[in-house]
């Protein structure tokens, strides 16, 4: 088989076979087919698409390319999440502990931030002594004993992903639906959990951009899980703004630590909530959704899921103190609050500006390499539908360095304001089963 011949099947429009599929992922992995031939053909994939046949065998070499974690020792379902990425997104240090403390096992594997977005291993890693590089045996452990653990993805977790992810983001190939799919959905199955929630984003701060386009994903995630035995759904939630108020490691933390007191920002909770309770009826805890959700209050309110938080840092080797009293997380050395130079509502918060401003006060990385300010970041007090006085702090903005007046006019130009009421955009758009 010759791979050019690949890749001009696929630039013309045709589909490909799993043969030629299992030629591509295996000789690519063992080194035996440059990047620059990959390339091409991701980007003939890019433009020509896959169908659901290809999507499959492509997700299923992927998967297979590496070690598959076996969860089935552990007694119950073992139940996982993804989100696609996004601004502000702390869901799984606050999901987690609630849907474990209501009696759900959850075996999850987290990955890091890049550019705009966070991941949930740097928010952990906040944390003084938090490991996220538990052995598989340790992190079974874990799981079966208090019913919760997160870690980082091993390295031998499908590494043809970790190849042409790498590819792809820098060959302008990482928004493709069928790429995507595969990607993600390799390494839910490898992880091996029995049950598979998706937040799949759209808006600007997400790849995708509308909740069509966040629903195709969906959908063929959920086909791919399902071909492979998997209880699959989805949620589609709207990232044309921050997710809750605070953008940054150890901010986000706090946050999440204020939700499990049940003293979070509103918006936040209700995606806690609502992914909560599909997570409970994919693990057969409930029967129905008004059950779920009263469960998930009840274990707010009565401390048990905030406690579940508290046995997992502990079990990791986490600082307990930090989780305990949040203001002895890491604390920047400046905290400037950014009056509001207009008074009105605000009409539109950009997710994608927040995300690079946190980036370039330390909160993110730029590239691979960078290391991260834990306390670096953005607390909003302001969304949209708010309305605004003038001097009205719109944020507190938590550095190590004075901000400078070219990042504060970037700061500005995040915010669209309306003299007419604007209503709140609805945060989740739909579930997808
Ligand atoms: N996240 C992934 O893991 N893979 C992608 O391709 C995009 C987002």
């Amino acid at each position: 088989m010759r791979f050019v011949e690949i890749i001009e099947k696929k630039r013309e429009g045709h589909a490909l076979t799993k043969e030629e599929i299992h030629f591509w992922i295996s000789k690519y992995v063992e080194d035996k087919i440059p990047d620059y031939q990959v390339s091409a053909l991701c980007m003939a994939i890019y433009f020509q698409g896959m169908n659901a046949d290809e999507i499959a065998w492509l997700t299923d070499e992927m998967l297979h390319s590496g070690d598959i974690i076996d969860l089935s020792s552990i007694p119950g379902i073992k139940a996982d999440k993804h989100s696609t990425g996004g601004v502000g997104d702390k869901t799984s240090l606050a999901l987690a502990p609630m849907v474990a403390a209501c009696g759900l096992k959850v075996a999850k594997m987290s990955g890091r931030g890049l550019g705009h977005t966070g991941g949930t291993l740097d928010k952990v890693e906040s944390i003084e002594g938090f490991k996220i590089a538990l052995d598989e045996e340790a992190f079974k452990k874990q799981v079966e004993e208090i019913g919760l653990a997160i870690i980082g993805q091993t390295k031998s977790l499908v590494p043809a992903d970790k190849k042409l992810y790498a590819l792809r983001d820098v060959t302008g190939t990482v928004n493709s639906i069928p790429l995507i799919a595969s990607s993600i959905m390799s390494k839910k199955l490898a992880s091996g959990s029995d049950t598979i929630l998706l937040d799949v984003k759209f808006g600007e701060g997400a790849f995708m951009k509308t909740p069509e386009d966040a629903q195709l994903l969906a959908s063929t995630m959920i086909s791919i899980g399902k071909k492979l035995g998997r209880d699959t759904r989805a949620i589609i939630t709207n990232m044309n703004q921050p997710l809750g108020n605070a953008i940054g490691n150890a901010l986000e933390v706090k946050e999440a630590i204020a939700t499990l007191h049940d003293e979070g920002p509103e918006d936040f909770k209700q995606l806690c909530m609502q992914a909560g309770a599909l997570m409970l009826l994919q693990g057969k805890v409930c029967r129905t959704k008004e059950e779920a959700l009263e469960l998930l209050q009840e274990n707010i309110s009565n401390g048990k899921a905030f406690q579940k938080l508290v046995d997992m840092v502990k079990a990791q080797g986490g600082n307990t103190e930090q989780i305990l009293h949040p203001d002895m997380l890491p604390q920047a050395t400046y905290v400037t609050e950014i009056p509001s130079k207009q008074e009105g509502y605000i009409r539109e918060l950009h997710a994608l500006e927040f995300g690079n401003l946190a980036m370039e006060i330390g909160a993110g990385r730029r590239v691979k390499e960078d290391t991260i300010d834990y306390a670096a970041g953005i607390v909003l007090h302001k969304k949209d539908g708010d309305y605004v006085k003038l001097n009205d702090s719109l944020a507190s903005v938590h550095s190590n360095q004075k901000l400078d007046e070219e990042w504060i006019q970037h700061f500005y130009q995040c915010f669209e304001y309306s003299n007419e009421n604007v209503e709140k955009t609805p945060l989740i758009y739909k579930t997808v089963e």
